[in-house]
């Protein structure tokens, strides 16, 4: 019999990880010498490029009185708080200058920062790194460095295209991870006429190993039902096509599928806005039909159907959440989702111990369900 998993209930201070980098905005929504403002498991930021388009992130907070820096005025090098005049670089969050003082106040005005987030950009996004919070009172200083560069989409060949489409959802970051991973949803969830109905469910087995931080659906064959897999077949044999899926912390699923030298890669991320609030971002990157009209608009089009019945659906989820429901995660089809929250709770549980990670998998394993 299926083994019934009781409430997964996180405590809201588990709910968002911090110590990795996440995605706060699209390239190509972030202008040189203007300033956007992002939120980033509830930090407000301000982010913006300087005159030579390199990104930065700042707190939307003045150190001095948390005015929000978004509201002051930049040149491009320098943002000037909106309230007194407060001048910081924009790379470092340094303070350059305090116009009130008087030449004989000597007060080091270059100890006080606001506060500033490592920041990359890497396949169609900008990343900031949130670190670790600071002890209370501790004020701000330059900014924390990541221990490893923004997570990059694998590509195989030197030119290829790449897209992104992106959604809100009105869920924690949990429902949101547990969602994009779900596999039983798929005949219910995302039905269209050229695509599949609830009636081609089947059965599945699928192989999976652990890997350093998460999880892998071991190389294999792509169920007939998935759209790259479908465009791919026009190309290559059916037997020849294999795809793997990863899932790392915290919120990282990267799919490839390969077909000799034709390609198509995915990295998806559920980003923590708020608690309450996360957002879906799918950025893929392939080397077929690169010559063809419209293929990129057509695999957008399809992907953002994908995308926006996650979103319809999580929306209503979202009504019947509101009023705290026991949930439960059933084997073998939530196991995924169960191995999601046991790699939270051994992070956490590393971080406090200052031990290695225990992985929860003891190895390989093989899931079947219907879908
Ligand atoms: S609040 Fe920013 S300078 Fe005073
Ligand atoms: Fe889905």
């Amino acid at each position: 019999m299926p083994e019934l998993d009781l409430p997964q209930r996180q405590a809201t201070d588990a709910l968002m990880l911090a110590g990795f980098w996440y995605r706060a905005l699209p390239s190509d929504r972030v202008h040189r010498n203007r300033l956007h403002k992002a939120t980033l498991l509830e930090i407000p930021l301000v982010i913006g490029r300087d005159r030579m388009g390199k990104p930065f992130a700042l707190r939307d907070a003045c150190p001095h009185r948390g005015m929000p820096l978004n509201c002051g005025r930049f040149d491009g090098e320098t943002l000037e708080c909106g309230y007194h005049g407060w001048q910081f670089d924009v790379h470092n969050g340094q303070c350059q200058l305090i116009p009130s003082l008087t030449a004989d106040q000597k007060m080091k005005v270059e100890r006080i920062y606001a506060g500033s987030y490592r920041c990359e950009e890497q396949d169609c996004f900008i990343w900031v790194f949130i670190p670790d919070p600071a002890p209370a009172g501790a004020g701000f200083g330059p900014a924390v460095e990541a221990s490893e560069p923004s997570p990059e989409i694998q590509k195989f060949s030197s030119k290829y295209r790449l897209a992104y489409l992106q959604a809100e959802m009105p869920v924690s970051i949990d429902h949101g991870i547990i969602g994009l991973m779900d596999p039983a949803h798929g005949p219910f969830v995302h039905q269209a006429w050229w695509w599949r109905s609830r009636h081609s469910i089947h059965e599945k087995e699928k192989h999976f190993e652990p890997i350093p931080n998460g999880f892998r659906m071991s190389a294999h064959t792509p169920s007939s039902n998935s759209a790259p897999y479908k465009l791919l077949r026009l190309y290559a044999d059916a037997d020849s096509i294999t795809t793997t899926i990863d899932f790392v912390l915290p919120n990282v699923r990267t799919e490839t599928i390969r077909a000799g030298k034709y390609w198509f890669s995915s990295l998806t991320t559920v980003t923590p806005v708020t608690r309450s609030h996360c957002r879906i971002d799918v950025v893929a990157a392939w080397n077929l039909f690169r010559w063809v009209p419209f293929v990129p608009q057509l695999l957008k089009y399809v992907f953002s159907k994908f995308v926006e019945q996650d979103r319809r659906t999580m929306e209503l989820q979202a009504e019947g959440l509101k009023y705290n429901p026991h949930l439960m995660l059933i084997d073998d089809a939530d196991r995924p989702a169960k191995w999601y929250f046991q790699l939270k709770a051994a992070h956490l549980e590393a971080k406090r111990s200052r031990e290695p990670m225990k992985h929860p998998m003891q190895g390989p394993i093989t899931l079947k369900w219907r879908s």
